[in-house]
């Protein structure tokens, strides 16, 4: 892939408004997720490619991709140029009428998803996707329950928020009809299994009796991260995607694969289901949800690719939901650049390749220096370090490594991606090898600091 982003000095800003930003922020601005009183948020002044860059004149290297979702990297020229054209010339408008953009951006997932594929309702974003979604299989199945799995996150809407396997679920657990079970996740299995190939059999007999002893009759829909992300970039072991597809079919149930993270490029497939390595016989979901990477969150959007079989449904039905912003053009015009651009400059093969040749391997390399890595798994820019106090029991660290993790992260200059036990490897998609260098030498520098100092290895 070509590279003429510019590696030189931060932009100048000034130190000021990045006190004023902190200040306004903490005296108005409520969080996602948190207790409000002892956040300490990191100021963002402005970005460009893999880096971000502070008030300060400090440079770090975005290895989060924010929330898994600047696959394009930050401000990619073309992306920033079609929203700008696009609001002068129309910055809004109803979903109800046509507009040749909205059209344009949909022509280009249904092709990207591939044949089988027809049409794209678009949402704000990955949770109102998945809830469409479920709307959906439950109005053509006329069936009320939706699986999904613990290990999972799913949104932040009443129905996504109950499908969720996470602890996020509990405390809104006011939707119907949703019921979890384990995936599979061979490193630390549910089913005692010995190998990839056992788990995927084990996770497959244990979805088909709990939807035998739910009653299949009753179930609308499997609803599945196609990679579980935020739970820990739990890659699906062979035959899995498969036997879903089977069970599927079997019971006449709904696939809805949520691509909202694993989607655009991630796992270095436009869409992770198409992975040959996951999945080499192309079992295809019913219907797939997006979000973050379509457009790498320039605009909030989301949407669902569906099958004929959804979109000729309601060609004589009313399809009952609706968005004032569905299909919005600023969007739209993100979407249509952010993909045109991903094709033209190979994002999703690079990727693969960076996956593949440098972040795959280098990550290898770390934890055979790091008794501290359990396990490396992943693919494309999409990894994960699961972290143990003893590679025997497996035993997860503990908050406070991870905190320290970060923070030592932070001081070498690297923005990192953590979750429960884990460290996220996620740079954006045009990541390049020596980025990817550089950030081996960080996260090398973190483990030693933190296992000095925490006398793990
Ligand atoms: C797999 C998955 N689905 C859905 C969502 C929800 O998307 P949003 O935050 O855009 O509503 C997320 C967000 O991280 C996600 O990772």
């Amino acid at each position: 892939m070509a590279d003429d982003r510019s590696h030189s000095s931060a932009p100048a800003h000034d130190p000021a408004d990045g006190t004023r930003a902190y200040d306004l922020d903490r005296e108005f601005v409520f969080h996602s997720w948190s207790a409000q009183g002892a956040l300490k948020p990191f100021v963002i002044a402005s970005a460009a490619g893999c880096e971000v860059y502070t008030y300060d004149g400090d440079t770090y290297l975005d290895f989060s991709s924010q929330l898994v979702n600047t696959n394009i990297g930050h401000s990619h020229p073309k992306v920033v140029e079609a929203i700008q054209r696009q609001a002068a010339e129309l910055a809004t408008v109803a979903p109800a009428h046509a507009s040749l953009v909205r059209g344009e951006a949909a022509k280009r997932i249904v092709a990207k998803a591939g044949p089988g594929y027809s049409k794209v309702f678009f949402t704000n974003g990955g949770a109102d996707a998945n809830e469409n979604a479920i709307r959906m299989a439950r109005l053509a199945t006329g069936r009320d329950k939706v699986l999904s799995t613990y290990r999972s996150y799913h949104g932040n809407t009443g129905a996504a928020i109950v499908s969720t396997g996470d602890w996020r679920r509990m405390p809104n657990e006011y939707s119907r009809g949703h019921v979890h079970f384990f995936g599979p996740f061979p490193y630390r299995s549910e089913f005692w299994s010995d190998s990839p190939e056992q788990e995927s059999e084990r996770a497959l007999h244990h979805l088909e009796r709990t939807i035998q002893a739910q009653g299949p009759q009753t179930i609308a829909a499997i609803l599945l991260e196609t990679v579980p992300g935020t739970a820990g970039v739990l890659t699906p072991p062979p035959g899995y995607l498969e036997g879903v597809r089977a069970l599927c079919d079997r019971y006449d149930i709904v696939w809805i694969a949520d691509e909202v993270m694993a989607g655009f490029g991630r796992t270095g497939e436009w869409f992770a289901w198409q992975g040959a390595d996951i999945n080499p016989t192309g079992a295809r979901p019913d219907l797939i949800t997006f979000a973050k990477g379509v457009n790498s969150g320039y605009v909030p959007v989301g949407g669902i690719v569906m099958t004929p079989r959804f979109s000729e449904h309601f060609d004589e039905r009313v399809f009952p939901g609706g968005l004032t912003y569905s299909g919005h053009p600023l969007a739209a015009a993100s979407i249509v650049a952010s993909i045109d651009a991903m094709t033209d400059e190979g994002v999703v093969e690079n990727a693969k390749l960076m996956g593949e040749q440098h972040i795959g391997p280098g990550l290898r390399a770390l934890a055979e220096q790091h008794r501290m890595i359990g396990e490396v798994r992943g693919s494309g820019v999409f990894w994960a370090l699961d972290l143990v106090t003893d590679r025997d029991t497996r035993e997860p660290v503990g908050a406070e490594i991870i905190g320290a993790l970060k923070s030592e992260l932070m001081s070498r200059k690297l923005l990192p991606f953590a979750a429960d036990n884990r460290i996220h490897v996620v740079p954006p998609c045009i990541v390049t090898a020596d980025e990817v260098a550089v950030a081996m030498q960080a996260y090398d520098g973190a483990f030693t600091a933190v296992a000095q100092k925490h006398g793990l290895n």
